[in-house]
């Protein structure tokens, strides 16, 4: 009960606050323009990342999130913007949407929280078009032992918290193990950030 009222009620707003911070923000700008054609934005969540698209390249936008409090927002940000975006309510375990149709996959900030791996990176690679891009920017594993070790011991308490997110996963491995071969990679601690959540990889990827 107060598990489902705390998701419900705070969760949302929540990640909407964490995830608009400058330095992500200043992430967000970096990898969002890439984005054209027809795109599926995984994990589209409060829809932070509306703002910083080219409209000038995109044919359309496709919005996947299970989150329905999520998508109340993201509705709004989508409104505000002028930007038409056809939302799926729905995990990216199964992508309502046919073989080879998207060219460009957007994913920020949510690899650490998809429960099935295996499965949401095979469905991306499904949907995506064998010339298409999957364009990435997530936080990670840290390079450094000492902030392993507090990930370690602090990822069980924060996914509680944050809605199932891990702050240690290994990006760049659970994107080469989903069948895509990483194009051109960043990585480096964000700014102002705690170091355990701030470690950062954002690059390109293609099939
Ligand atoms: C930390 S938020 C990031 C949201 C957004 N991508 C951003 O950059 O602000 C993680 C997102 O992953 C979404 N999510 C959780 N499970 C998912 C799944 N199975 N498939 C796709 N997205 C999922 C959550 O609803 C949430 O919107």
């Amino acid at each position: 009960m107060i598990k489902a009222l705390y998701e419900k009620l705070v969760l949302p707003k929540l990640c909407d606050k964490c995830c608009g911070t400058k330095p992500i923000n200043y992430q967000r700008n970096k990898v969002v323009p890439l984005a054209k054609g027809v795109v599926l934005e995984v994990g589209v969540g409060s829809g932070l990342n509306i703002p910083f698209y080219n409209k000038n390249n995109i044919e359309k936008i496709i919005g996947l999130d299970p989150s329905e409090e999520l998508n109340v927002l993201a509705k709004k940000v989508a409104d505000d913007n002028g930007i038409q975006i056809d939302f799926l309510i729905n995990g990216a375990e199964d992508i309502i949407l046919p073989d080879n149709s998207v060219d460009t996959i957007l994913i920020t900030y949510t690899l650490c929280t998809i429960p099935d791996l295996n499965k949401s990176m095979s469905e991306m690679k499904r949907v995506l078009k064998s010339d298409g891009k999957f364009i990435f920017c997530e936080h990670g594993i840290a390079p450094d032992k000492n902030i392993i070790n507090w990930q370690r011991r602090i990822n069980p308490i924060w996914g509680i918290f944050f809605g199932g997110c891990n702050i240690n996963r290994n990006i760049p491995k659970i994107i080469s193990d989903g069948g895509f071969n990483i194009t051109n990679i960043n990585q480096m601690y964000l700014p102002s950030t705690p170091k355990i959540v701030g470690y950062n990889y954002w690059g390109e990827a293609n099939i």
